[in-house]
Order: structure tokens, then sequence, then C-alpha cells
């Protein structure tokens, strides 16, 4: 068997590739040995892999905001893989897939269901402009996938653009266009014919502007530029607003549009964790300013409970009926759509999309009052409860302070908040949207708190 060289995790990622000595240190201090029984038996039984085992804790229950682990302590999860925006176990969700299972537990191919087409219909209803086809299955990265093929199918040609730094998923043909090396290296020939550009707001500036966002416009010249060099596009397929996270400027999609249409080029957007609300509007796109020619949705969909995803297209794509571009045993899922109907109708009942915003707004404004008192922050964006506080050792220089926000990680850990950090330096915080003012505010103060201490300590 040949043995790949063991790899580094690499420090610079949207995944949490956290396994530093103050994890190891955190674990040792505050973990009991029936928690320690549970990890060893996790990495005994698990393969490993990069990004999930060996795992920090283990969970025994999860309500709204919370995690509890095996010892009773409660975190505020800011992270939860961006399944959470209705919260953990959410009672509407929980009630639907049970009355769900004690009437159709399962559809087989051939037949259709009630709550599956309901579930199609009102996500074609809320999607913008003429996006009203709809499939599903039980990844994003099976919905990606789904995506390119139907891509390749429209408009006869195979070749894609997507961004450096992208994750669209973890399988062969989502790690092709995706742009991560923790995912790409090692595994062989990837797919042909995936062109990569830089993403916009590059905190690597291939083009040397000094502010954040000034390079945006020459990142979608450069998209246009591959486009025409290149040559036959299916398509451009990014996330319209990284989960770092960033928001592209104002005229970036609008351009980035316009190219496509100029060059036969499909417009594929990967809204998987940053749909339903996530951002303050229904679909991340609705910030963009154009309507994408497919809208790829995920884990929210299925209320934290239930995989699901999504592949909606423009009703005139609809041209593939010869081709299977799913084939998923678990197409029509009546469990999973019934909680993702549940879902959409719990977040229209509680007005969590417009919750959303104004907490969004409030939380922006309480971080940048902390950037006048913390040298650390660099830089504080986000949109919605999709919110990012980067750590810096420098302003000037923008050198990411990796290691302070290794320490703010477990800092907030022990108090109670648990988050993902961004490229190893941005704190990342996507809290379930049915949060209180009080306790988003809670779970600033403990970042405050810890950044105090750092500095302290530092
Ligand atoms: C932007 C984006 N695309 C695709 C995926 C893959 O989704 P899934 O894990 O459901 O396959 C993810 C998951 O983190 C994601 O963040």
């Amino acid at each position: 068997m040949s043995q790949s060289p063991q790899r580094s995790a690499p420090s610079q990622s949207e995944g949490d590739v956290n396994l530093s000595p103050r994890r190891t240190t955190w674990q040792k201090e505050s973990l009991d040995d029936a928690t320690r029984e549970l990890l060893a038996d996790d990495a005994r039984w698990f393969l490993h892999q990069s990004l999930s085992t060996p795992c920090l804790n283990g969970v025994e229950h999860a309500e709204g905001i919370y995690l509890v682990d095996l010892q009773g302590r409660r975190y505020m999860d800011f992270h939860g893989n961006n399944v959470h925006q209705v919260g953990y176990g959410n009672p509407a969700v929980i009630a639907a897939v049970k009355a769900q299972l004690d009437s159709l537990p399962f559809s087989p191919r051939r037949y259709t269901n009630r709550v599956s087409v309901d579930l199609a219909q009102r996500l074609a209803e809320l999607a913008p402009g003429t996006l009203h086809k709809v499939l599903f299955c039980p990844a994003g990265t099976a919905a990606i996938g789904m995506a390119l093929k139907l891509a390749r199918i429209a408009t006869g040609r195979h070749k894609t653009i997507s961004m450096w730094d992208s994750f669209h998923g973890a399988s062969l043909d989502a790690i092709s266009i995706g742009g991560e090396e923790v995912f790409r290296a090692g595994v062989g020939p990837l797919l042909p014919g995936t062109s990569h550009v830089p993403p916009p707001g590059e905190y690597r500036c291939l083009w040397d502007c000094s502010t954040r966002g000034g390079c945006d416009l020459k990142c979608a010249d450069y998209i246009e530029y591959v486009l025409a060099h290149e040559g036959d596009i299916a398509a451009v397929i990014a996330e319209p607003i990284r989960c770092t996270p960033y928001v592209p400027s104002r005229d970036f999609w609008p351009k980035v549009r316009a190219a496509c249409d100029r060059h036969g080029a499909l417009l594929i957007f990967d809204e998987i964790p940053t749909c339903l609300g996530r951002t303050g509007r229904m679909f991340a796109c609705e910030h963009a300013g154009v309507v994408p020619d497919m809208l790829v949705l995920g884990k929210g969909l299925g209320g934290g409970v239930m995989p699901l995803a999504a592949l909606v297209a423009r009703e005139d794509l609809d041209i593939a009926g010869h081709v299977a571009l799913g084939h998923y045993t678990h197409e029509k899922s009546p469990v999973a759509c019934a909680a993702g109907l549940a879902t959409l109708d719990y977040i229209a009942e509680h007005k969590l999309v417009e919750h959303s915003h104004v907490l969004g707004e409030h939380a922006i404004l309480r971080f940048r009052e902390m950037q006048t008192r913390h040298p650390l922050i660099g830089d504080v964006r986000g949109v919605g409860l999709l919110l990012g506080v980067e750590l810096v050792t420098d302003r000037v220089t923008k050198t990411p302070a990796r290691d302070e926000a290794d320490a703010v990680l477990y800092a907030a850990l022990s108090r109670g908040l648990s988050f993902k950090l961004t490229m190893g330096n941005i704190v990342t915080l996507t809290p379930p949207l049915t949060i209180t003012q009080e306790e988003l505010d809670r779970a600033i103060d403990i970042l405050d708190e810890c950044l105090r201490e750092i500095s302290r300590t530092g």
C-alpha cells in the first residue's frame, strides 16, 4: 500500500483545523473519565480524517442555542455547522418529524408524496426569479454534484470557474471545484477543466490593493478574462457570501453575472451554509443584486435534525429528463421534507429573517465598539447572524493573530461559548437565529472578557 506523505494541517482554512497544544491542555483540564473514554472509543472505531476525528469533546444533549456535554456543561453554540437556524431540537420540527415517522417514513422511487412536493413548491415560491424547479438529496455535496451535471447538460460544456479557498463539499467532484488544499491534496487526479480564481476580498491580495474589498472588481474582471480566454465554460460556481465571512462589494456579482451572460456560462450559487435567514435575508443571493441560474441549499434546510439539501434551478433548465441528475435513494424523503417544511414555517412565523438582520446589526455595533478598546481586533464584518471578528497582531500589516485566536477559542469554551476559527484567526460566529438579544450580548461579553484576558497574559 502506498503511503501518502503525512501532511500537517494547514492553518489557513475555512474548516476548523484545531489540533493545537491548547486543545490538549483544555481537554486535560476539562474532561472527565467518561468523556475521555468516549473520545478514545470514537478514535478507536472511526476512520480518522482531517477536521473531524479525533474529537474535541462529546455531546449528550442539544437544545435551542445550547450544546450540553457529558458533564452537563452548557455551551452556546455559535458554530453548529450552520444547521441550527431554528435552534437545536426545535419543538415544531421535532413534532413534524415524529408525525411523519408515524405515517410515511420513506418514499421509494417511482412514488411521490405530498410533503416533498409541498416543500419543493414552497422553495420555488420563496426563491427569486424563475428558480422554480427543485431536486432534493441528503447532502450539500451531492446537490453541488447535481448542479455541476445539470450545467454540463444545459450548456454542452464541462469546464467551470470556481474560487481558491472555497469549499463546496468533500466528494471528488466537489473538491475539484473547491479551493482548499486540505481537501484537494494527495487524492490523485481531480476533475478536468476546473479553473480557479482568487475570491473577492482576498486577504492575500494578488493585486496588492490596500483595502479589503478594494480588489473585488479586479477579481470580477479576472473571472471575465478566464471566461474569454479559457472559453467553453459551463458555469461559474461560488458562494455569494463566503463563510469567512466576506460580503463582496456591491458591484461584484452584477459584474460577474453580466460576464457569465456574455460568455454563455451559468451562474451557480452555493448557499448551503448561508441560506434560510442566516444573512438577514432568506437567501444570501438577495444581497448580491443578481439572480443565479441555480441555487444550492442545504444544512439548516433539514431543521438541524434531518440531512437535506436542494438544487433549485431556473424553470427553463428542466431539460435533463433523460439523465439521472441525482438518483439518490432518499431523493424525496418525507421525513426530511417534513422537517424542511416545519423549518420554513417556523422561520416565517417567528420572523427569524428580520430578527437575524436586526441582531446582526446590533452585534456589529458592539464589535466595532470593542475594536476601539482591543488592538487585536483588526476587522469586524458580516451580515445578519453570519459574523466575523478578525484578530491581527498588527492592523497595518493585517498579520493574523493565530496564537491569540487559539487562546480566545479555549478561554471562551471554558466560559460556555463555542465557535469556529476560520483561516486560523477569524472568530466566526453563526448562532441559531432563535437567539435572544440578551443571549447574544452575553456571548459578546464573553468574547470581550477573553480578549481582555489574552491581552493581559499575552
Ligand atoms: C459552502 C458549502 N458548500 C458545501 C458544503 C457541503 O455540504 P454537506 O456537508 O452537507 O455535504 C458545505 C459544508 O460545510 C459548505 O459550507
